[in-house]
């Protein structure tokens, strides 16, 4: 057992969208039989520290512990790819992104980039990910072998796109991809804290036969993700429209295949109907939005009100490399000035709260993790981040005139990035000890 002094920051009510502050708390982590480090106990410092008086405790004055960070759609493969400017989503595909993935076939380059990719998430305090590898099998067994390593909370998976696409990046055989697919999942899924997603790309990309093959292996792993990009942009849906003429829409392409359910997580849904938001919704999927990629690549602003209207899930996500920031506090910041605009709908304001539940706790919800990550609840997995709201004097002089909770969050996400985040703790174990040794003494 260990302790952990400082200010805590959680949902201490798993119903409510609304954040907790305790000054000067501790938080006891525990090793279970299973060997996975969970959270015991927290509270005030005084209360706690009587029922814990034998346990080592580290203490952070002035800094403040919070959940670990969930990144509902990222793309490991599209580190290097990330500000590559292009005119929308397909000619953006087109000229970096695929070319880019082909390099993913070599284990040594996919390994490398998936060291610094996981470097660069624990850096923001990114914890836990649903992650898109590349077609190649190599690019799944390279994140894996790294995230197990760290022993991260990480989904992921390798993509299946088998037309439309370059060769050296597309599926020849069709069938192969299915099995490499099904051999993946065996290989991989509940490994240590692993799992894994069946990743078909996107509609245009695959086969009909593809994406039906994909939906009798999301049917037969029920406990698998499955992870998609859909109605992101205009001229990829007229395209959809063009190879699926018998689909309502483009929800309805993967409703027809078997590819809506629990756990199916896709990506954008800019541009969908009160029909698609309801049926996504009964059948329980959820929706990754990702701010920062739809305003770099054009796409359009999600509809926030309309997805609480219809009681979809969504959480957020960085879409790196069509996003263009690791950082939870830029996406954070980003969804709050989307939802204000109108785009001919309505506007919403967003919460400090509702913004850092659909990064933490909300996005745990939609990947059917609640109660195990994005919170600091008795029973949850010890992932979490310890942050500096003096991180820069800016922040500093905002934060420290905060008159209420509610500002000094906001003047976190509005200003915040990289520095507010001090360490990243997984499992009980300062990151410093298994990536680089980063963090400087706090
Ligand atoms: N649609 C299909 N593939 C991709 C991708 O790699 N990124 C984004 N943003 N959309 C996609
Ligand atoms: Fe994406």
């Amino acid at each position: 057992k260990r302790g952990w002094r400082a200010n805590l920051l959680w949902f201490a009510d798993a119903a409510k969208k609304e954040l907790s502050y305790l000054q000067d708390g501790l938080l006891i982590t525990a090793e279970g039989a299973d060997g996975v480090v969970r959270i015991e106990a927290l509270g005030a410092y005084q209360e706690v520290r009587q029922k814990y008086c034998d346990v080592s405790v580290t203490h952070w004055p002035d800094r403040c512990i919070a959940p670990g960070f969930i990144d509902l759609h990222v793309h490991y493969s599209q580190t290097d790819v990330i500000a590559s400017p292009a005119q929308g989503l397909l000619p953006w595909l087109e000229q970096y992104t695929f070319p880019h993935e082909k390099r993913f076939s070599e284990i040594d380059y996919a390994s490398s980039v998936a060291r610094y990719f996981l470097d660069e998430l624990q850096r923001n305090g990114v914890t836990t990910a649903l992650c898109f590898a590349t077609s190649h099998v190599e690019s799944v067994d390279a994140l894996m072998q790294e995230a197990q390593a760290r022993r991260l909370r990480m989904i992921t998976g390798k993509v299946l796109q088998d037309r439309f696409s370059p060769d050296g990046l597309r599926d020849v055989d069709t069938a192969q991809s299915l099995q490499q697919t099904q051999s993946l999942i065996e290989k991989w899924h509940k490994k240590d804290r692993l799992g894994y997603a069946i990743t078909p790309r996107f509609a245009p990309t695959s086969s009909e036969r593809q994406l039906r093959g994909c939906g009798e292996l999301a049917q037969q792993y029920p406990d698998v993700w499955v992870q998609s990009h859909a109605a992101e942009n205009k001229d990829e849906i007229r395209w959809v429209k063009e190879l699926y003429p018998k689909a309502r829409s483009y929800i309805d392409v993967y409703d027809q295949v078997g590819l809506l359910r629990q756990r199916a997580i896709y990506a954008h849904c800019v541009h969908i109907d009160g029909e698609d938001r309801d049926r996504l919704a009964d059948v329980g999927a959820s929706i990754a939005c990702s701010p920062t990629s739809n305003l770099f690549l054009g796409s359009g602003f999600f509809d926030f009100a309309g997805a609480d209207e219809a009681g979809v899930k969504y959480g957020l996500a960085s879409d790196v490399g069509g996003g263009t920031s690791f950082s939870p506090f830029v996406t954070m910041h980003a969804a709050y000035t989307v939802a204000l605009q109108d785009a001919g709908r309505r506007s919403h304001s967003l919460s400090p709260h509702d913004l850092w539940w659909m990064h933490t706790a909300g996005a745990a919800q939609c990947l059917g993790l609640e109660g195990i990550v994005g919170n600091l609840l008795p029973g949850c997995e010890a992932d979490f981040v310890v942050i500096n709201p003096s991180a820069t004097e800016l922040l500093k002089r905002r934060t420290t005139q905060a008159e209420s909770l509610e500002e000094w969050l906001f003047a976190m996400i509005v200003l915040g990035d990289d520095r507010l985040i001090s360490r990243t703790v997984i499992q009980g174990d300062d990151y410093a000890k298994v990536g680089q040794a980063y963090w400087p003494e706090i």
